[in-house]
């Protein structure tokens, strides 16, 4: 999708991100405080990229991460700040693709949840680039792993993003760009794709 469309359309949809808050907080504590495979709590610092509503970012803030955050849709960024409010979590307004606004080597972790299906190939690889040049030791890509069900599928064609073909290619992806992968499954349909940079 363009990203003029695709900025728009997650303007669009921010309100409904607030409502889900509470609930993704919930799935986003149950998983990361309890990941032994990429313990977070042995890092210091952390960015998320993709924030939505924040409901990630809060979650790390929450386990003592210093944590940083971009989206570059401006309705996410307002709820965002709202819900945060009594979080420490530095938000910023940018394009991960266009390049982060971060020196190298900032972050022990880099992480982007369900942002990397919403892109094409060759926009990923972009991604890979910057989250890979401002981070130091851990790459995760929380997101789909697969299994398929018609609400999400059909979400997902109206987003059109790269879902269908993301999840054919992205451990072979992540392989050749990273050199190593393991993969920890969270729910039913989401995993998270872990790549050791260090
Ligand atoms: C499907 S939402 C996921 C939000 C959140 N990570 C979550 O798990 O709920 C994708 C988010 O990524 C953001 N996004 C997509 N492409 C981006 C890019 N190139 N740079 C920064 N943010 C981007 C969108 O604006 C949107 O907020």
């Amino acid at each position: 999708m363009r990203k003029e469309k695709s900025i728009k359309l997650f303007d669009r949809l921010s309100p409904f991100f607030g409502r889900a808050y509470g609930r993704q907080r919930k799935q986003y504590s149950r998983i990361f405080q309890s990941m032994v495979q990429c313990n977070l709590s042995h890092f210091s610092t952390i960015l998320d990229v993709g924030f939505g509503s924040g409901a990630m970012a809060s979650v790390f803030a929450d386990m003592r991460l210093k944590t940083y955050a971009v989206d570059r849709s401006m309705g996410m960024l307002k709820v965002a700040k709202q819900k945060l409010v009594h979080n420490k979590v530095n938000l910023v307004l940018a394009d991960a693709v266009d390049g982060l606004p971060f020196p190298e080597n900032s972050f022990d972790v880099v992480i982007a949840a369900f942002v990397a299906h919403g892109m094409q190939a060759e926009e990923r690889l972009k991604l890979y680039a910057e989250m890979k040049r401002v981070g130091k030791h851990l790459f995760i890509l929380h997101d789909y792993n697969g299994k398929r069900s018609l609400i999400y599928s059909l979400a997902e064609f109206l987003e059109g993003g790269d879902y269908f073909n993301f999840t054919r290619v992205i451990k072979d992806e992540l392989m050749d760009y990273f050199g190593n992968l393991e993969i920890v499954n969270t729910d039913k349909m989401s995993c998270c794709y872990v790549c050791n940079i260090s």
